[in-house]
């Protein structure tokens, strides 16, 4: 079965940086019609100078619910249905859940889950009556274990993997893919300071990253192929292979080994509170 036309529409999400950047390229290249969506104006319209003229960008902050509305409003009063929904935008967020922001987790949460819910609804319905489509959403090799210092995080994309699979289950039948993508660390600015922190954790010392073009080629094949679980390379394969059967008593202390922020990152090691507000007061 092709879930592809010749000459198809593409939306993706997150397209105007790393992977979904790639991605826009790479469907430009074989002749698609891409539309990028992402918050930042100037670095779409920087993207659009680079991919010419068959492509349309749309600036969309994914974790505020009325844009989003308001944005699927917008498309369905032009009629527009992309072939391909490629749902990339995400955000990490490393470091000690308790004494994280409250709004950076929530505003985490909303991107990585609850637009990429919307949009799938969205555009599943459209794509189920006519009978064609491909979905693929972009989770993480991290989406099989619970990892501490990187744990909503992780656990936005077991909710990304898990909701994907099950979808394509039932919408294979109408000739709509589902595909979800688990890339190890790529080489982007996911992980710099002020966005997932990462970069001092071992696990990125430790271990080889892929590139942004290798994930990119992995969502065209897994739309063209209909594909519902794509693993990419071997640091993937292991991570996610061995999650079964890792006992959690050795899993847990692994994962933190690796994900805990070395030196003076930030985040893993806040300041203990003072002792004036470590004790509860009642009045
Ligand atoms: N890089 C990795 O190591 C890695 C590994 C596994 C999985 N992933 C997943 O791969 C996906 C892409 O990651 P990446 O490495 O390409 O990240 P990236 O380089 O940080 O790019 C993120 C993209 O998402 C957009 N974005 C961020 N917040 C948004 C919002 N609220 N609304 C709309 N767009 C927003 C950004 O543009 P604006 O800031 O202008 O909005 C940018 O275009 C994510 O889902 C990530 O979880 C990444």
């Amino acid at each position: 079965m092709s879930f592809i036309t010749t000459q198809p529409k593409v939306m993706i999400t997150g397209a105007s940086d790393g992977i979904g950047l790639e991605t826009a390229r790479q469907y430009v290249a074989e002749g698609a019609r891409v539309l990028l969506v992402s918050r930042g104006i100037e670095k779409l319209r920087t993207a659009t100078q680079s991919l010419g003229d068959s492509v349309e960008v749309a600036a969309v902050d994914l974790t505020d619910r009325a844009a989003i509305e308001s944005f699927l409003s917008s498309l369905d009063a032009r009629g527009y249905t992309p072939d391909v929904l490629v749902n990339n935008a995400g955000q990490g967020l490393s470091g000690s859940f308790a004494e994280s922001d409250w709004s950076q987790v929530a505003s985490m949460l909303e991107l990585n889950m609850v637009a990429v819910v919307r949009l799938t609804h969205w555009v599943a319905g459209r794509m189920k009556i006519a009978g064609r489509g491909a979905i693929v959403n972009v989770s993480a090799a991290v989406a099989t274990r619970p990892i501490p210092w990187f744990a909503a995080y992780a656990a936005s994309k077991a909710f990304v993997t898990n909701l994907s699979q099950a979808l394509d289950y039932e919408l294979k039948p109408h000739g709509v893919s589902v595909s979800v993508i688990h890339p190890p660390a790529v080489r982007t600015s996911f992980a710099d300071q002020g966005k997932a922190d990462l970069r001092s954790t071992l696990v990125l010392k430790l271990f080889p990253t892929v590139s942004a073009a290798t994930v990119a080629r992995a969502v065209r094949s897994a739309a063209r192929r209909g594909r519902r679980f794509v693993i990419i390379g071997p640091v993937a394969a292991i991570v996610m292979g061995t999650a079964p059967i890792m006992p959690r008593a050795l899993d847990l202390p692994f994962m933190s080994m690796l994900f805990k922020a070395r030196g003076a990152a930030r985040g893993n090691n806040p300041p203990r509170p003072s002792r004036s507000t470590q004790s509860p007061r009642y009045c």
